[in-house]
């Protein structure tokens, strides 16, 4: 029979406060998702009460500050602080995104913190990308030629080379695929925007040479074929690029090959 309900131990409770010091003259409040799987407990959802004054513009210097300043136990995953890693990926006020290029002014209320959405969670905002990484290895995301390697690098033309422009500057944050209901239904099989922005960026490279291949790993009824265009990932994309797009150029390929 059906579930409509969550299972009780998912369910969120009210967590602590942490207010702001005495003199804390611009104050945030931070609600951010809790969960130590060690525990035994329910999530719960943390309120934090941040001194603007003392703190970065972005959602990351917040949650350093906390981390560092608040609540040692606060987990998260963050390395380049310049959106050019895509390990702070998390759903900030409503949205996936990246912390570190989310800037706090421009959430209006409270800052509402969760993990990505539809991932397993390993804790707090860590989310478990073991499968989503599997399938990025599945698509071979590496450079394929039968023909002998030249001396120097295999060129390209700036027209073949403009091909790659919106494909090669993703990141691999996952925003886009945990943003999509498809990816979130079906996750198991169909590979998502994400990974099918970086397929398209091998197809449609000129110095690669097993394109028909590709293509044949992708012609299945879920692997490619369970985005129906509903877009959420192109809206998501921290980083401007239309993973939606991507897929229906492969779909097109696959069209014109038949
Ligand atoms: S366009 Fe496709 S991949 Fe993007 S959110 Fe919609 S169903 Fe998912
Ligand atoms: S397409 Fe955008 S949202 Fe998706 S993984 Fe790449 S950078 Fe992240
Ligand atoms: S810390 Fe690298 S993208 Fe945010």
């Amino acid at each position: 029979m059906a579930q409509f309900k969550l299972p009780a131990n998912s369910v969120i409770g009210k967590g602590k406060t942490y207010y702001a010091g005495a003199g804390a003259k611009n104050v945030k409040r931070f609600q951010i998702y809790r969960w130590d799987p060690d525990s035994g407990e329910n999530p719960r959802m943390d309120t934090y009460e941040v001194d603007m004054a003392t703190c970065g513009p972005m959602v990351l210097d917040a949650l350093l500050k906390i981390k560092n300043e608040m609540d040692p136990t606060l987990t998260l995953r963050r390395s380049c602080r310049e959106g050019v890693c895509g390990s702070c990926a998390m759903n900030i006020d409503g949205t996936n995104t990246l912390a570190c290029t989310k800037a706090i002014g421009d959430v209006s209320g409270d800052v509402k913190v969760y993990p990505l959405p539809h991932m397993p969670v390993i804790k707090d905002l860590v989310p478990d990308l073991t499968h989503f990484y599997a399938q990025y290895a599945s698509i071979k995301p590496w450079l394929q030629s039968i023909t002998p390697p030249p001396e120097r690098e295999r060129l390209q033309s700036k027209e073949d080379r403009a091909k790659l422009d919106g494909l090669y500057e993703c990141i691999l944050c996952a925003c886009c695929s945990t943003s999509c209901p498809s990816y979130w239904w079906n996750g198991d099989r169909y590979l998502g925007p994400s990974i099918l922005l970086q397929a398209y960026r091998w197809i449609v490279d000129s110095r690669d040479e097993f394109t028909g291949e590709r293509l044949d790993g992708l012609e299945d009824p879920f692997r490619l074929y369970r985005c129906h265009t509903i877009m959420n990932c192109t809206k998501t994309c921290p980083k401007g690029l239309n993973p939606a797009k991507a897929i229906a150029e492969i779909k097109k390929l696959m069209v014109e090959r038949r």
